[in-house]
């Protein structure tokens, strides 16, 4: 079976969570895209150039450790504006949702670009202040010296680069699901993200 979950939105809303969780419900395979060019941005701030580095990446390259940092994720939304950089992971990607068994990919433009044809499109999105707030917690939890001020500014850098950049912008499709869990706990979004993929496998 050929069936793609495409979840699309921005940092800290809680596509990761979402995703993780309607992989392991319906048994597909899970991509976080973000991983991608955050492997990239780890390379570029080691000096190697960005678009060198998206063509040669390897698998291996999305478990160093240092991924979660906040500057490689600013790393990340940097090298993600560069087209060079997108266009060399597409291929992968697509070939990633298309795969049999089903898939969830989530990221910024799945739904939009990566996968237009994606079954099952939902865009998860929070207020700036409320994944702020979450954001500062998981690092702060992680033992990562940081305050809300300087999370809340990282968190609105990358919203701006993201959603302004010419190629690829964060936004949702016309045909996706809107969730916004500003005042949603997760269990809550997580089902209802569930009802959203149960109805479109039962439409098969
Ligand atoms: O989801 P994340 O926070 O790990 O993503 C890190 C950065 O990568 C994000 O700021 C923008 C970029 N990104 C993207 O441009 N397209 C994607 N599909 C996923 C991430």
């Amino acid at each position: 079976m050929i069936f793609t979950i495409a979840i699309d939105g921005p940092a800290a809303a809680g596509k990761g969570t979402i995703s993780r969780r309607l992989a392991e419900r319906f048994g597909f395979a899970h991509l976080d895209t973000g991983l991608l060019y955050r492997a990239v941005g780890a390379l570029e701030l080691q000096g190697q150039d960005a678009v060198a580095a998206a063509n040669a990446l390897d698998p291996s390259d999305l478990e160093r450790e240092d991924l979660r940092t906040p500057e490689v994720a600013q790393a990340a939304s940097r090298v993600a504006a560069i087209g060079a950089v997108r266009q060399a992971l597409v291929d992968f990607q697509r070939d990633f949702a298309r795969r049999e068994g089903g898939a969830v990919l989530d990221g910024r433009d799945i739904g939009t670009v990566i996968c237009p044809e994606a079954e099952v499109k939902l865009f998860v999105t929070a207020s700036a202040e409320v994944r702020a707030e979450r954001r500062f917690k998981e690092l702060s939890e992680k033992g990562i010296d940081t305050d809300y001020p300087s999370v809340l500014a990282d968190v609105a850098a990358r919203d701006r680069r993201d959603t302004e950049r010419a190629d690829a912008p964060m936004r949702a499709a016309e045909d996706a699901v809107v969730l916004d869990t500003s005042e949603m706990d997760i269990e809550t979004a997580v089902a209802r993200a569930e009802k959203e993929v149960s109805a479109a496998l039962d439409k098969r």
